[in-house]
């Protein structure tokens, strides 16, 4: 696909050098911008995805390392965010579910967060858009506009709005180096908050009778027939629609993306600032956000290191987890992580790895976790997943109630599509049932050689009793080491005398 105007010459000034009205000298400083979409998922060029347009993020594509192989350690928003900030999955850091309102989900008050550690070496910080963690003293901004003290529709999906916060934070006269976390709350549904503006806030700022206007903005409009239908999602009128209106979503970030990474240009600090793009969690759509599927955690990673120019453009299948960001941006600025521990136990330590060394290398890295307990307050579902190269390995814990749904994806026209088709006994179009979704098995395993839609789960296949084996020692290992409060369940009582023990419940689970 030809690259469109502003991308040419974004990636022209940096190979031909247009550092142009540096405060700061860029060899003495290295800065960090990180930019993260809400539920995004593949819907964009740089991802294949030939029925979208995203000049910008492909653009941004051309300098970066592109991941395939990255995934969230949980698919819900507020634990995916306090997950990438900590480097800690949920159950370690506490944000088990939702921040706001009657979820009210926080980080411990002594958690170590990425911003925290960051201020503490010198290092100016800033978030724009929705921050959705808490509690303020573990995760301090020195510059912050978000839902606490603005409108999310205008911190997050008004790009006018978000280019004029960059520029004010890139003006500073601070000579400090910094670390700006730009979170677009595109592409967000909106039915449940804001169904005036349309099923993903498509019509917010579009110029229409009292949708407002966005100067910024040029909106892209596709027709439902032209639409890719991801797998997992029904391929329906009523979900093409849906998907419809969710690229044009798509499309104003892709282009407040590019407005953000005109300001870093032109104040200067293109040439010395790691640029990371990624999601918090899967698409709002089945099987997608608050499930631990292929389709619920894998996430778009680009990575653009101005120093490390010889792989940009190159996709590498490296695995990668968000657990990874905080030490890799740790790693960019030279800040150690501390040593400290949690309730007096033992000291924590970050499990993920700097994703640094892949600019350089193609790594071997194959194995990631994931780890989700709830979204809303309601929603107790908890999960525990291993992927290791092409097998993901799932434990639903509670597997005997029904998988719960949230208030947001209810009200969604892809779900009331599925409930009235399943209602009317219609064909969904689907490639599961509802029943099947609801209630699963406890052990879910896929094989994505031979079956890259998940669609058939080998637990109990005896070919592969000992890769289940394997895989549930791994998963295992990993719960203890991150001290899971759930390590115990369904069937046992995590004892803590003498020495941490699941002890037996007789339950039959
Ligand atoms: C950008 O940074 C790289 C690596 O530090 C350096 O080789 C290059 O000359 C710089 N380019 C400009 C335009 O400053
Ligand atoms: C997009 O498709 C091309 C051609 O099949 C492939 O080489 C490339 O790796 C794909 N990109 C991603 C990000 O998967
Ligand atoms: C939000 O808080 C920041 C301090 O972090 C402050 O500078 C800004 O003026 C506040 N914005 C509003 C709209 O209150
Ligand atoms: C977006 O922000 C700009 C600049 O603050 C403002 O002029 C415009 O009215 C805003 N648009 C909407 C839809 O709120
Ligand atoms: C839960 O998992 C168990 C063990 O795999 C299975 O027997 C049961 O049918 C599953 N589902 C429900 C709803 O109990
Ligand atoms: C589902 O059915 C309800 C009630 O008949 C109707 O109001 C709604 O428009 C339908 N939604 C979809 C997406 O089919
Ligand atoms: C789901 O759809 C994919 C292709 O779209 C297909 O390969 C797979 O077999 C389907 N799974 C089920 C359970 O129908």
């Amino acid at each position: 696909m030809p690259l469109p105007r502003r991308g040419w010459v974004i990636v022209a000034l940096l190979l031909f050098g247009g550092i142009c009205g540096a405060k700061k000298d860029p060899s003495r400083s290295r800065n960090v911008l990180l930019i993260v979409a809400d539920d995004g998922g593949f819907e964009s060029g740089v991802y294949n995805n030939t029925a979208i347009d995203t000049p910008n993020l492909d653009a941004l594509a051309q300098r970066s390392l592109i991941f395939r192989n990255a995934f969230t350690s949980v698919s819900s928003c507020s634990p995916s965010r306090a997950s990438i900030l900590t480097g800690l999955p949920q159950h370690q850091n506490g944000m088990y579910g939702l921040h706001q309102d009657v979820h009210h989900f926080n980080s411990f008050d002594s958690v170590r967060s990425l911003s925290l550690l960051l201020s503490q070496a010198g290092i100016r910080t800033g978030i724009i858009g929705k921050k959705h963690v808490g509690p303020a003293a573990v995760y301090p901004f020195d510059f912050a506009y978000t839902e606490e003290n603005s409108s999310v529709l205008q911190v997050g999906r008004n790009i006018t709005r978000i280019k004029m916060l960059v520029r004010k934070f890139m003006q500073s006269q601070d000579e400090r180096p910094f670390f700006l976390y730009v979170a677009f709350h595109d592409p967000h549904r909106c039915g449940h908050s804001q169904p005036q503006y349309g099923a993903f806030c498509e019509k917010f700022g579009n110029g229409e009778t009292g949708m407002g206007w966005i100067p910024d903005w040029k909106p892209q409009h596709y027709s439902p027939e032209k639409v890719q239908v991801p797998f997992f999602v029904q391929d329906t009128p009523a979900a093409r629609a849906d998907l419809a209106a969710q690229y044009t979503t798509i499309g104003r970030m892709d282009q407040g993306i590019g407005l953000v990474l005109e300001e870093l240009h032109s104040a200067g600090f293109l040439n010395s600032t790691l640029v990371i793009y990624t999601s918090d969690n899967g698409i709002p759509f089945p099987s997608g956000r608050t499930n631990l599927y292929w389709s619920g955690t894998a996430e778009p990673l680009l990575i653009s290191s101005p120093e490390h120019p010889h792989r940009w453009g190159q996709v590498s299948s490296a695995y990668a987890s968000l657990l990874d960001v905080t030490p890799t941006i740790l790693d960019w600025f030279s800040v150690p992580y501390p040593s400290y521990s949690l309730f007096g136990k033992r000291t924590v330590s970050l499990t993920g790895k700097s994703l640094l060394p892949a600019l350089v290398m193609e790594p071997p890295w194959a194995t990631v976790f994931a780890s989700q307990s709830l979204h809303e307050v309601t929603m107790h579902y908890p999960m525990r997943a291993v992927q290791r190269g092409p097998l993901r390995f799932i434990h639903n814990l509670l597997n005997r109630t029904a998988f719960p749904i949230d208030q947001d994806f209810y009200v969604s026209p892809t779900f009331q599509d599925l409930l009235n088709r399943t209602q009317a006994g219609q064909p969904t179009h689907w490639n599961k049932t509802l029943h099947s979704y609801y209630y699963r098995e406890r052990w879910e395993l896929y094989d994505h050689t031979t079956d890259p839609t998940e669609s058939h789960n080998l637990a109990s296949d005896p070919h592969y009793a000992q890769a289940v084996e394997e895989l549930r020692g791994l998963l295992l290992k990993w719960q203890w080491e991150t001290d899971d409060p759930w390590v115990c369940v369904p069937d046992g009582v995590l004892e803590d005398k003498p020495s941490p023990q699941c002890r037996p419940l007789h339950n039959e689970l």
